[in-house]
């Protein structure tokens, strides 16, 4: 996933079916701006196997047509999660079941778009807040089946079925000050540093920047975090990037400007000491936005988080992501 000669870094965004096939000016948007999307839900195992040993990839071939036509790259999210699961997964009674039923998922879903999705997270959020160790791992029906071998399992099937496939861990909560952001530093370099030293094929880490725009960055903290990462050898990139304005100011003008504000606080860090090859926000408009799922506004006005707006006309946020995208370059 190299960034183009021209750029620091390749801009993309999550995406959603049917909005992809129906809403025009979403299109155009998606087309005009990314050089990569991400299907946010239609590659989660809910979405692909609802029925046990059916796959159905319909809408994330939706996605992956439409990026080829627009010539966008594709990233895969996500293979080995707690969430999105189809409850029949809970009927799984072993050991051994649950890692024929991960291993047939993945050499499918892997196998399917090798080639096309280049880059995947394998294992998304695998600790819970506040973690104690590197060992103290989100519960989910893996850890329970599996125990935490279902982490190397993910990546070596991945790697396995498309030996080309950057691999990713992606995990959220990595920016932050306070003692249990930096837990989440911990553990999650801890799990890396064992998977490097165990030789898995892991390739890269996910930062998926959901930035709470209360929430102090730590930026001494985060610049440790990604300089020990990169000294693995592995790649860091922005996954999931959007700024929560659930208690920012109503006024517009301000609330946009405090977002992007947060925003370059973040990508100066990150982009000081990674270099990272891609920076995907979650999300392009403020129309499509999982935000208010958990973060309404106390005054009932829509969220903001997202580099344009619900006219799809372009946000202080998304002149962050350019100044970012192009610094040195023009
Ligand atoms: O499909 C129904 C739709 O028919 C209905 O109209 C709508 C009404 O609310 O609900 C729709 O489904 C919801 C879907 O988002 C719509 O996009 C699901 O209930 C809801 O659970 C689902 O949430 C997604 C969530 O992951 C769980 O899979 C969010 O869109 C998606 O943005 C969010 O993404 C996660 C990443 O995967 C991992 N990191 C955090 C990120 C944000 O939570």
């Amino acid at each position: 996933m190299p960034a183009s000669s021209q750029s620091n870094f390749l801009y993309g965004a999550a995406v959603r079916t049917p909005a992809l096939i129906t809403d025009h000016p979403y299109q155009e948007l998606v087309a005009r701006y990314c050089d990569l999307v991400v299907p946010e839900g239609e590659l989660k195992w809910a979405s692909i196997q609802a029925k046990r040993g059916v796959f159905n990839f319909d809408k994330a071939d939706a996605v992956v047509d439409f990026a080829k036509r627009h010539g966008i790259g594709v990233r895969g999210h996500t293979l080995a999660w707690y969430a999105a699961l189809p409850a029949w997964t809970k009927d799984m009674a072993s050991r051994q079941e649950a890692e024929r039923v991960l291993e047939q998922h993945i050499r499918t879903v892997v196998g399917r778009y090798a080639g096309t999705i280049r880059s995947w997270d394998v294992v998304n959020e695998p600790f819970p807040d506040d973690p104690r160790s590197s060992h103290d791992l989100r519960k989910s029906v893996w850890l329970e089946q599996i125990g935490r071998e279902y982490i190397p399992l993910a990546f070596r099937i991945a790697h396995e079925t498309d030996p080309a496939a950057r691999l990713f861990i992606n995990e959220y909560d990595i920016a932050f000050a306070g003692s249990r952001f930096k837990s989440k530093r911990d553990a999650l370099l801890g799990l890396v540093r064992e998977l490097v030293n165990n030789k898995v094929p892991i390739h890269g880490v996910g930062i998926q920047a959901h930035i709470n725009a209360d929430r102090q960055i730590d930026s001494v903290g985060l610049q440790e975090f990604l300089h020990a990462i990169s000294s693995l050898g592995l790649e860091v990139i922005v996954t999931e990037l959007d700024v929560i304005d659930f208690s920012l100011p109503a006024d517009i003008q301000l609330r946009d400007a405090l977002v992007a504000a947060k925003a370059y606080e973040f990508l100066d860090v990150v982009c000081g000491v990674a270099a990272p090859p891609a920076v995907l926000t979650w999300g392009i408009t403020d129309k499509y936005t999982w935000v208010p799922i958990y973060f309404t506004r106390a005054d009932k006005l829509p969220n903001r988080p997202l580099p344009f707006d619900r006219n799809m006309r372009p946000k202080p946020l998304y002149s962050v992501i350019e100044y970012f995208r192009y610094r040195g370059r023009r």
